[in-house]
């Protein structure tokens, strides 16, 4: 069998699969397209979702971003989390094992986007972006995108998460983290 080689570019040296491997690009890109729709038809409004929360979870925590799980799929298919920032608290560099998408359901929340070089195994930056409360995303499994996502606001930011594994692999099984270099 014919294994995929990488050319010193970065790009993948043409193959027999090619084809294949672009179509399935575009087929796991529209999978985590059609996760953020469904979140946009049908998830409910913001302070329904918060009530989810436990008593008192709106504060935070002064340690470091907290997560809460709302949601386990029965057959383990995907998970939904409510994660509460307090400002300046932020999630590490990381691609994604799985697909993921999520909203901004309280304050505005600051993503940075980072750009994968096979070669060196590093991300830099490459962008930024300010997401407010409504706001819907998503992002495919993989490190084409690489993101950091966080609170530089003065105030508790809340948003929801909906990953694709199941409630126990949420800890391993989602953020992909890499190195960064300063480009
Ligand atoms: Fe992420």
């Amino acid at each position: 069998m014919q294994t995929s080689t990488v050319a010193r570019s970065g790009a993948p040296e043409p193959s027999p699969l090619t084809p294949f491997a672009t179509g399935m690009e575009a087929t796991l890109a529209q999978q985590a397209r059609m996760v953020a729709e469904q979140v946009v038809a049908s998830l409910p409004d913001a302070d329904t979702l918060l009530a989810s929360l436990p008593p008192g979870a709106l504060e935070g925590s002064p340690d470091t971003y907290t997560r809460h799980l709302v949601h386990a799929d029965p057959f383990e298919r995907f998970s939904v989390m409510l994660l509460v920032w307090r400002p300046g608290q932020f999630s590490p560099v990381h691609g994604h094992r799985t697909w993921c998408a999520y909203r901004v359901l309280r304050g505005t929340m600051y993503e940075r986007h980072y750009r994968w070089d096979p070669q060196s195994r590093t991300a830099s930056q490459c962008g930024a972006v300010t997401r407010e409360a409504g706001d819907t995303f998503s992002v495919p499994a993989g490190l084409q995108h690489i993101h950091c996502l966080g609170n530089a606001s003065d105030s508790v930011a809340v948003s929801l998460h909906i990953y694709g594994v199941e409630q126990s692999r949420i800890s391993t099984g989602v953020n992909l983290l890499v190195d960064t270099v300063t480009s």
